[in-house]
């Protein structure tokens, strides 16, 4: 349960941090786990047999078809020109999405042991919808980063809903890319949507040209087991993970069941 404080804080930053919200034994599940997933995927031996066009479409096509299932995204880094892996599967993976949370019954356990949906409905949801889990592995030395954006970019509704779960499953601090965020940004417009074009692929739009504020972002060092909510419209980073100590987390992406969830949006799934 939120204070009516932390609810005030939500509302005026755009974001909350609420430390002790996994324990270990529940982080610990989550991680192993996400090596059981990572154990069980078969990446494909030679990626250059597509030039770059097809690559791109096959790429799109599986980070398309993501939604209501359990896929795996690799690190821009871990491949070379040749196609060759540079490092050890294990270490290669960006993240594991979208549908975990629903399909692996490990996951699912931990996951409904959370109070996020409770938390959804203080903070003004009416129909709270786990839409989109992420695994975010940030690997030691070749993480990469994650541009400045706004989560309701990906999960339109109409009027936005979207919220933003980010647990802490290992320390983050700004060595290993810990989130950052733009305190009370939450009030500028949505930028861009990200919807499914006409080619079959995915496009952003542009909503608001305005460029972003030129405020240093602050950063978000939290300790493991801590949860990061963030208003879908807040703007938020994580820099590219040059240390030798990996910062994994886990995202859960709620909508409101009673807003319009956009036909062309991205994910599109009806795993409930
Ligand atoms: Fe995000």
């Amino acid at each position: 349960m939120l204070s009516e404080q932390q609810i005030a804080r939500f509302q005026h930053q755009g974001y909350l941090v609420i430390n002790d919200f996994i324990n270990a034994d529940q982080r610990q599940q989550l991680m192993s786990q996400a090596q059981v997933q990572v154990d069980g995927f078969q990446p494909v031996a030679n990626p250059t047999i597509f030039t770059t066009d097809q690559q791109q479409r096959v790429s799109d096509a599986y980070f398309l078809g993501s939604g209501d299932q359990i896929c795996f995204f690799l690190e821009p880094e871990a491949v070379d020109q040749k196609g060759q892996w540079l490092v050890p599967k294990h270490r290669a993976i960006n993240k594991i999405g979208h549908a975990q949370h629903i399909l692996d019954p490990v996951c699912k356990q931990v996951i409904d042991q959370l109070p996020t949906a409770g938390l959804c409905e203080q903070l003004g949801m009416q129909q709270p919808r786990a839409l989109q889990a992420m695994h975010i592995f940030k690997q030691p030395g070749i993480g990469g980063e994650v541009g400045l954006h706004q989560d309701s970019t990906f999960l339109y509704t109409q009027p936005l809903s979207c919220i933003g779960f980010w647990l802490a499953l290992e320390d983050a601090d700004r060595h290993n890319g810990c989130l950052q965020a733009l305190p009370g940004g939450h009030r500028i417009p949505l930028k861009q949507r990200f919807f499914r074009n006409q080619q079959g692929g995915a496009s952003f739009a542009t909503l608001d040209a305005s460029p972003w504020p030129e405020e240093p972002l602050q950063m978000l060092e939290v300790p493991a087991g801590t949860l990061i909510i963030l208003h879908g419209q807040l703007p938020h980073y994580s820099a590219a993970n040059t240390s030798g100590i990996s910062r994994q987390a886990f995202t859960l992406h709620y909508v409101d069941q009673a807003c319009a969830y956009a036909a062309d949006n991205w994910l599109q799934t009806d795993l409930v």
